[in-house]
């Protein structure tokens, strides 16, 4: 299933010169085609966080729509978007985060059983143990290292199957060896059906992209490569 921004941009309030705001992402389309992992670069401050944001349903474009499936996500009413989020979009955010109340394998089943879902234990256990994490499922996060978090917010992202999956910065705290596991995933995820977007500065992650995107000073470019 496509995910696809259509004319979006997103001002802030700064001021900038003579200005009172700027545009941190200027008018863009970007689809995101399903079974396809795209790779997105770019200088610190252009503007992938923003517009990862606006595609993952968390952030209001100023202008333009974001479309998952024909559905026009800032058309939904507040509870709708969420359960759709919920359901639909996986999203891993840039820094940390987790539910500090529950252990690591509550955090990963959550999303699977905030609508009252089946007990999805059994599959956030398979999913530590792909991120090899399976050790600490009774941990609670803040024992956890950065990486390990890290992948913890990985398999959470992916309990419920999402039809599009939303990395920022991935593998931003992993050693070289877990950025290979984190990277191989996204791809298997991708093979497997779902439209990702992975932002990131990891130079490597281009090898595994399917398409490549570079954004600079809030306008976006495809990067073409010579195979
Ligand atoms: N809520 C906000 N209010 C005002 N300005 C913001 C807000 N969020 C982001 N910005 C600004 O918008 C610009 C783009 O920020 P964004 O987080 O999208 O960058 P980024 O490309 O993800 O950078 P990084 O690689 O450091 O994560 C920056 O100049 C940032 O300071
Ligand atoms: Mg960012």
């Amino acid at each position: 299933m496509a995910l696809e921004a259509k004319g979006v941009s997103r001002r802030f309030f700064r001021k900038t010169g003579e200005a009172n705001f700027f545009n941190a992402v200027e008018r863009t389309d970007f689809l995101l085609p399903e079974g396809t992992l795209t790779v997105l670069m770019g200088r610190s401050g252009s503007g992938k966080t923003t517009l990862l944001n606006m595609l993952a349903g968390l952030l209001t474009p100023s202008e333009g729509q974001v479309m998952l499936d024909g559905t026009d996500l800032y058309a939904l009413p507040d509870k709708a978007l969420s359960r759709l989020r919920n359901q639909r979009l996986g999203v891993i955010p840039q820094g940390q985060t987790g539910l500090h109340s529950l252990t690591v394998l509550e955090n990963v089943a959550f999303p699977a059983m905030m609508y009252g879902g089946a007990d999805a234990t059994k599959d956030a256990a398979a999913l530590l143990e792909r991120f090899g994490i399976g050790r600490l499922r009774d941990a609670r996060p803040s024992e956890l290292s950065g990486g390990e978090l890290r992948r913890m917010a990985i398999a959470r992202a992916l309990i419920n199957r999402p039809a599009a999956l939303l990395a920022d910065e991935p593998t931003g705290d992993l050693d070289d060896e877990n950025t290979v596991v984190v990277l191989e995933a996204l791809k298997d995820v991708a093979r497997e059906g779902a439209a990702v977007l992975m932002v990131t500065h990891e130079a490597e992650a281009a090898a595994y992209a399917d398409r490549l995107f570079r954004m600079n000073a809030g306008t976006l470019n495809e990067v073409s490569r010579a195979e």
